[in-house]
């Protein structure tokens, strides 16, 4: 049996030859990679032989080498770190196939100081939260649920500012692999056609002036189909599956969410929350709505303004009195 340190060795050399088949994206003979990973011909055929049994389709060609013909949907730490083009997330990546819920094992890892860009992903969670307390359904094998740790050197107040960069790289990953226009409904919903699509749940680690760290909890109905839905939601939800008829590759939206959060948070950390701001006001289109918002104690209705600079929804009243709604459920009238 393999030691810890044998498995993540192995590990390491599934990511790097998954990682050649991607960059070349042609025929890698057994010699070449032999040469590159440093091991022997036999260690390749061995390595091959483990990610067919993982659901790679590997094709072996006579006298050429190998070819990678297909990934399975399956979410491990070497499929979806190979290769990805981030920076500072996703460098270390947990798979579980079941938790309670990944926002719970992040923060607890998170406590025990794992590096920023940490990245919890699972299967299923048996407890998946959602936001005002509620429970996030989540069923095996077709959506996603992930968390990520992040440790800006922000001040608490500022928080809510990654939770709209978080919308954001979740509304522009939906659009490049599903090819659907998703509308971010404040403060952090995911619509598609009307529909809920995608739940964020940010919760912090601070002092009084700073930030300890964040994580960034996502959930996206990827594939789930119409039974799969529970019957007591509060408001109307589908999954992308619904809204196209095509499923979508579980593993490629993650990698594309991933590179799409680094790359606005690398940017939010460059230029500040502005760029962020401007492409959360043009993806929400909630300007000059009219809407009915249930707070936590009221219930009110008015036109949307916009947001202001803690991320309160600011909603003209009749009579002209405009309300700053901190927490609540906001519905399109
Ligand atoms: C919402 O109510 O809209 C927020 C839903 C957030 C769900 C995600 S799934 C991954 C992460 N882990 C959790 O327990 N919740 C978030």
């Amino acid at each position: 049996m393999r030691g810890k340190a044998g498995q993540s060795a192995d590990r390491a050399i599934d990511r790097q030859i998954l990682e050649l088949f991607r960059e070349r994206g042609s025929v890698i003979s057994g010699g070449e990679l032999s040469r590159v990973l440093k091991v022997s011909r036999t260690a390749v055929w061995k390595h091959i032989t483990g990610l067919r049994a993982q659901g790679y389709r590997i094709e072996s060609l006579h006298a050429s080498g190998y070819r990678l013909v297909e990934s399975p949907d399956v979410l491990t730490s070497a499929a979806v770190t190979a290769g990805l083009a981030a920076g500072r997330l996703g460098r270390q990546v947990i798979c579980l196939a079941d938790t309670g819920s990944t926002n719970l094992e992040a923060y607890r890892l998170a406590e025990q100081g794992a590096p920023e860009g940490t990245l919890v992903l699972a299967d299923t969670q048996n407890q998946g939260k959602g936001r005002l307390g509620r429970s996030w359904h989540s069923p095996p094998g077709v959506n996603l649920y992930c968390s990520l740790i992040l440790r800006p050197s922000i001040p608490p107040v500022a928080a809510f500012q990654l939770t709209f960069l978080s919308a954001v790289a979740v509304a522009r990953a939906i659009e490049s692999e599903a090819r659907l226009r998703p509308f971010i409904k404040w403060p952090n919903d995911i619509l598609v056609n009307g529909k809920k699509a995608a739940g964020l749940l940010n919760e912090m680690s601070a002092e009084v002036d700073r930030v300890n760290f964040i994580v960034l909890g996502i959930g996206v109905n990827l594939n789930m189909r119409a039974d799969q839905f529970p019957d007591d939601l509060r408001h109307p939800a589908t999954s992308l599956f619904l809204e196209t008829g095509e499923t979508v590759n579980r593993l490629s939206f993650v990698r594309t969410l991933i590179e799409t959060l680094d790359e606005l948070y690398d940017r939010y950390l460059r230029d500040g929350y502005d760029p962020v701001r401007k492409e959360w006001l043009e993806r929400s289109g909630m300007v000059g709505l009219r809407v009915a918002v249930d707070g936590t104690t009221e219930r009110l209705e008015g036109v949307v303004m916009g947001i202001d600079d803690s991320g309160a929804l600011l909603v003209d009243q009749a009579g002209g009195t405009v309300a700053r709604v901190l927490a609540g459920d906001v519905r399109i009238l």
